[in-house]
């Protein structure tokens, strides 16, 4: 028998039962009729492990399903109750337990960690006025700004529906949708350039992406774009250092420097802008495919992130982590940005689907405020929270408290956020600004080399019936981004 070490989080110790608390003599040992003889329907215990074992897999997140966790804290580093009433960030010295998991996107969830593609950034911050989930990735940018195509780049990334192939050996779908929705270039070029394969979870930054808004007591409100940066440095691998490292490099990585105690850290700020100096930048902020440039509008720091707390189990605290963009508490708020307006919908969505109707009531994902439940939401598949006695309905018998709030949202909308049309943008040359400065000047002479020979290899992997018809729609996009780009990837096409 090995003997645990003290603390080892293997070691529960118990004796062998069967979930109904009954104790069976053999965890190996199953009853048949003789020692030849047919299995025996009466071994409660064997029919117990085959059908559990039947029911272990929840479906997987339909995006962003290989991940990895981990538990940390949040510590407020300076007061910003200027800008924002959340009690977590008017304080320095405030903190909060948090839960994160970083995810690819694309890939299902026993693919590659060393996938080039975007990274998911999702924090759970348990804070005393309830749960926030920023919900971010690892570029400041996004492919799209209308939320009905956030369906369609997502089935391009994925496997063809009739060959079953994925992006290393068919990208004809990905390619025609980027000639398509040329909005997409900053986020194509991103995740071409040295950023795009991120060397592990611990050396990204993390990026709201969105406009949100943060309001403080007076109900003064200011868009904001929130960023946290690695204490770790930002590194990427190129693809030849990608092929080489093993699939689940870097749920390794994290989980072997927490275990050290080499806990990751971040800094964490917010850009800021009035809806007066927003009206004047010239930056439609709820574009999602633009960024703020950083000396009009710096970054203010409050905050710090570490990383300190392996989970003891992946399933219960990652696998059914759920989080959702609409947890906001006070001080926090959506812009009409309409790609955040769609997902403040979609994601509790999900985790009623992935995980069920009651996924706030699992331990990762269940709220520390001190009364969590005092709804009158009830029942459904595992209640665990049953709430007891109390009426389920607003009782005039047993009243509840009613926390007013502190500023109506009706007061956190700009004059340009009211009126409903049928929308659909535009493409102009502002949408090739920002992918041409990230390529030309933000991109060493060796980075612009790669990405040449990075965007024309996956090109290369387009069908050969469809590559006249991809590339030509295509190479308009990159010519549009840059000239000399677009002839540079054009020379490295292969038409058949
Ligand atoms: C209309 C746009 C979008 C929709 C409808 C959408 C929807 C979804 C859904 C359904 C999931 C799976 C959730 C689950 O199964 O628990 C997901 C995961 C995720 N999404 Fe989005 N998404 C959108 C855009 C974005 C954007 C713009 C970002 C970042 C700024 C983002 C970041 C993430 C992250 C980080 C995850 C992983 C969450 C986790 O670890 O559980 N998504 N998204």
């Amino acid at each position: 028998m090995v003997k645990q070490a003290q603390g080892d989080p293997h070691d529960m110790g118990g004796v062998y039962s069967m979930a109904s608390g009954i104790s069976v003599p053999s965890a190996n040992a199953f009853q048949r009729a003789g020692e030849r003889g047919p299995v025996l329907l009466q071994d409660a215990h064997l029919i117990e492990l085959l059908s559990h074992f039947n029911r272990e897999r929840i479906p997987e997140r339909v995006v962003h399903a290989k991940g990895s966790g981990a538990h940390g804290t949040f510590t407020c580093t300076d007061d910003i109750s200027d800008l924002c009433m959340t009690d977590l960030f008017s304080k320095k010295g405030n903190s909060c337990p948090l839960t994160i998991r970083f995810s690819t996107v694309g890939g299902e969830a026993g693919s590659t960690d060393a996938a080039r593609d975007s990274r998911g950034f999702s924090i759970k911050l348990k804070t005393q006025e309830g749960n926030m989930d920023w919900v971010f990735l690892n570029s400041p940018v996004f492919f799209i700004r209308d939320p009905t195509k956030f369906v369609f780049i997502n089935h391009v990334a994925k496997r063809d529906p009739r060959s079953h192939l994925g992006l290393a050996d068919d990208s004809t779908m990905f390619w025609d949708f980027f000639g398509t929705n040329p909005e997409a270039a900053h986020q194509f070029t991103y995740i071409f350039g040295s950023r795009g394969i991120p060397k592990s979870w611990r050396h990204l930054n993390g990026y709201s992406c969105h406009t949100y808004k943060m309001y403080n007591k007076k109900g003064e409100w200011v868009f904001v774009q929130v960023h946290f940066k690695s204490a770790q440095g930002v590194e990427g691998l190129t693809e030849e250092e990608a092929a080489k490292v093993s699939p689940d490099h870097a749920q390794r990585d994290l989980f072997e420097n927490i275990e050290k105690g080499n806990f990751p850290k971040w800094k964490i700020g917010v850009q800021t802008m009035t809806e007066e100096q927003a009206e004047k930048s010239g930056i439609n902020v709820l574009d999602m495919t633009k960024t703020w440039p950083y000396d009009k509008y710096p970054i203010r720091w409050f905050g710090e992130m570490e990383l300190n707390e392996n989970p003891c189990n992946y399933f219960a605290e990652v696998e059914q982590s759920a989080f959702s963009p609409a947890n906001m508490v006070p001080g926090f708020a959506s812009s009409a940005d309409p790609v955040l307006q769609a997902r403040l919908f979609a994601y509790a969505d999900a985790a009623r689907y992935r995980v069920g109707a009651n996924w706030q009531q699992l331990p990762v994902n269940k709220a520390m405020v001190q009364y969590p439940y005092m709804n009158f939401a009830r029942d459904g598949a595992h209640a665990v929270d049953n709430q007891g006695a109390r009426p389920n309905y607003p009782s005039s018998l047993y009243p509840l408290d009613y926390k007013p709030d502190p500023v109506p949202y009706t007061k956190l909308y700009s004059k340009h956020e009211s009126e409903a049309v049928m929308s659909l943008s535009e493409i102009s040359d502002a949408d090739f600004a920002g992918p041409k400065t990230l390529y030309t000047k933000v991109f060493s002479d060796e980075e612009r080399q790669r990405f040449v020979k990075d965007v024309s290899n996956s090109m290369n992997k387009v069908r050969p019936d469809c590559k006249k018809h991809v590339f030509t729609r295509a190479l308009a996009v990159w010519k549009r981004v840059d000239e000399t780009l677009a002839q540079q990837i054009s020379q490295k096409l292969v038409l058949n």
